[in-house]
């Protein structure tokens, strides 16, 4: 039998774990992968053509191929399997091994599971790992978080597989305990931001200017070569020239508008609520994708409120250069959010988090890479303590110039019956966020006035309670 042959371990050898062990095969890495289902294995082996990759059905085989501390990453579905898995495996790991969760794990289970596993000597690993199937292939984007020491164990093998953007990896160390799989959550949570504005940006384009889907594809693709460059907007161009074979149409009219999740973008706008950290363009998308659901609800409601998607202006030129405007702030709050909401959970967690190296990370591989995410990660660079991403005077000069545009777009969606939810609660935020005075007085006042809750006075110290009711 093969002991000690391998320095790194797969569990769940689906497309995104074989893909990962082909990835470290092309470095160099020599790579073991586990799976009941034993064809997983051989598939895995005629993948790698005769690099040093191996499948293994037999778990104690595939543990004691590993080097020693092993590293062994688990790409299980989140919730209930990881747990069993980690049960089959505690009684056969040893002092110093770590056990790396690859999956979108909800990042108060890993802190259970590292709690449940350091009294053995065992460091576990939350790691989000972003950028899909090929992502995995060519180069992801990683947050590992856990043991730092145990983390240089893995650093050569994470760095080696990452994908780099000026040759530097798209990996770092997060943070302690589930520091990593908290920040891929609010990742996927700024990632439900950008897909909703996106989808708002096709609905305005489409139903407010009258536009075909090849001209729509052609913005898209336009935007991807200028400030606004990224995945998804390049996906989102391709999307608008697939066809299936021999079709007349894009596949894209052929998908029902009901959006799927698998929970990350819910979990951030729960934890942003007990945080008290506002990401209302996170919520807002997190809120439509439920609400596209209601199909038929909403077939029955659109006779009785026939307003929807009316011609919202016409001239088209000058109202494209104020969506990529309006498109540009907008993005720009999502990602402003989603830090903010990094910066409270890092104190109230204690994961010590460094927003410019999860910037930097976040430039390649993962699924919200983008251009902006240089200016993000120069701006953390310069003030490691800036208060929120808008207080950088170069970000605050770009989204100023963006917010005559965002204006008018918004003010003819409106006018036009068009739902932008997503662009109108950016726009929204940034208009409070940057508000010396909020209406919030007046809800001090109500709620002394019926539940004597008290308030604070302008310029004066303490706290103070009315009989408002003269009556
Ligand atoms: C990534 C993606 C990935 C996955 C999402 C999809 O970073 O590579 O975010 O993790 O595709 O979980 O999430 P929903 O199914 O909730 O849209």
């Amino acid at each position: 039998m093969l002991t000690d042959q391998y320095d790194f371990g797969m569990i769940g050898l689906g497309t995104m774990g074989r893909n990962l062990l082909l990835n470290m095969a092309d470095h160099g890495v020599r790579g073991a992968g586990y799976d009941k289902d034993g064809d997983k294995g051989r598939l895995l082996e005629q993948e790698a053509n005769g690099t040093a990759v191996k499948g293994f059905s037999d778990l104690q085989a595939f543990l004691d191929s590993l080097k020693q501390p092993r590293a062994i990453m688990m790409l299980v579905p989140a919730g209930k399997i990881v747990d069993e898995v980690i049960a089959e495996l505690q009684p056969l790991l040893s002092k110093g091994d770590i056990l790396i969760d690859g999956g979108n794990s909800y990042f108060k289970d890993t802190e259970r599971r590292v709690a449940a596993l350091e009294p053995q000597g065992l460091h576990f690993f939350g790691m989000g790992i972003s950028g899909g199937e090929e992502g995995a292939r060519r180069g992801p984007s990683m947050m590992p978080g856990g043991d730092k020491e145990a983390y240089r164990v893995m650093q050569p093998i994470l760095e080696a597989i990452a994908a780099k953007v000026d040759h530097e990896p798209c990996v770092t160390y997060i943070g302690p305990g589930a520091a990593g799989h908290f920040v891929k959550m609010v990742h996927n949570g700024i990632e439900y931001g950008l897909m909703q504005l996106i989808a708002e940006t096709y609905a305005f384009m489409k139903q407010g200017l009258g536009m075909d889907n090849e001209a729509i594809g052609n913005v898209f693709g336009e935007w991807n070569r200028g400030r606004l460059q990224s995945f998804l907007l390049e996906i989102t161009a391709s999307i608008f020239s697939y066809r299936e074979k021999g079709a007349d149409h894009l596949l894209l009219d052929d998908i029902r508008d009901e959006a799927r999740a698998k929970g990350t973008g819910k979990w951030t706008s729960q934890i942003a609520m007990d945080l008290e950290a506002p990401i209302p363009t996170i919520d807002i998308a997190v809120s439509m994708r439920d609400l596209s659901k209601y199909k038929s609800l909403r077939e029955q409601l659109s006779a009785s409120f026939a307003n929807a998607g009316r011609p919202a202006g016409d001239n088209r030129e000058a109202q494209l250069a104020q969506l990529e405007q309006a498109f540009f702030g907008s993005m720009v709050m999502a990602y402003t959010q989603g830090l903010h909401l990094l910066a409270k959970g890092s104190d109230a967690f204690g994961y010590e988090l460094d927003l410019a190296a999860i910037a930097r990370i976040w430039r390649g591989g993962c699924i919200i890479r983008s251009a902006f995410l240089q200016d993000i990660y120069a701006a953390f660079t310069k003030d490691a303590q800036l208060p929120l991403l808008l207080a950088d005077t170069a970000v605050a000069a770009q989204v100023t110039e963006a917010v005559p545009g965002w204006r008018k777009i918004l003010g003819e969606a409106i006018a036009s019956g068009l739902a932008m939810p997503a662009y109108a609660a950016s726009l929204s935020y940034l208009d409070s966020i940057s508000s010396a005075h909020m209406p919030t007085n007046l809800i001090q006042a109500q709620r002394d006035y019926f539940g004597a809750h008290t308030y604070e006075k302008v310029g004066s110290e303490g706290v103070f309670h009315t009989q408002w009711s003269q009556g």
